[in-house]
């Protein structure tokens, strides 16, 4: 296992669409063994998305204090449910948080680490860290969503970051 640099923005792979994994062989578990690593080697994360670390792939994890670790292989969101506007931060925009909308609650399908299907029914800081992640695949962060830059509020390092 490895840590890995994680990638910040603007950097060009942040922005592409990640490919669908073909196979869940030994070098997409390496990848997954090194993001879980890496991730924990970061203070106040909660999340990680293979693109952060340089992998144009749908691979992602999570790991919300207090409960264990998920890895999700080609996830999905197949259901967004109500609204609340959340502070957000990325390991890839260091330093800042912005106000944006996410879903109260939602549920994702994928594989886990071994190939099988797994759904996940999940609200508030993990529905959030979900969404986060997820748009990481498809090259969206969320600074996307606010009108300006000028929306953005610096933070300590340590505060959560998805
Ligand atoms: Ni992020």
């Amino acid at each position: 296992m490895a840590v890995i640099p994680i990638r910040v923005f603007p950097e060009p792979v942040l922005r592409q669409k990640a490919k669908r994994v073909r196979t869940i062989d030994g070098s997409i578990q390496k990848l997954i063994d090194d993001m879980i690593e890496t991730m924990h080697a970061v203070p106040g994360r909660v999340g990680l998305a293979a693109p952060q670390v340089g992998v144009s792939l749908r691979v992602i994890v999570i790991g919300v204090p207090e409960e264990e670790d998920i890895i999700l292989v080609n996830p999905e969101i197949v259901q967004r449910t109500g609204e609340r506007l959340v502070d957000e931060g990325c390991l890839s925009i260091p330093g800042y948080i912005g106000e944006i909308k996410r879903a109260v609650s939602v549920k994702v399908k994928g594989r886990n680490r071994n190939g099988k299907e797994i759904r996940i029914t999940a609200n508030d800081l993990l529905a959030q860290a979900l969404e986060h992640e997820i748009e990481h695949l498809n090259g969206v962060l969320y600074i996307d969503y606010l009108e300006s830059m000028d929306k953005l509020h610096k933070i300590e390092p340590e505060e959560a970051q998805l």
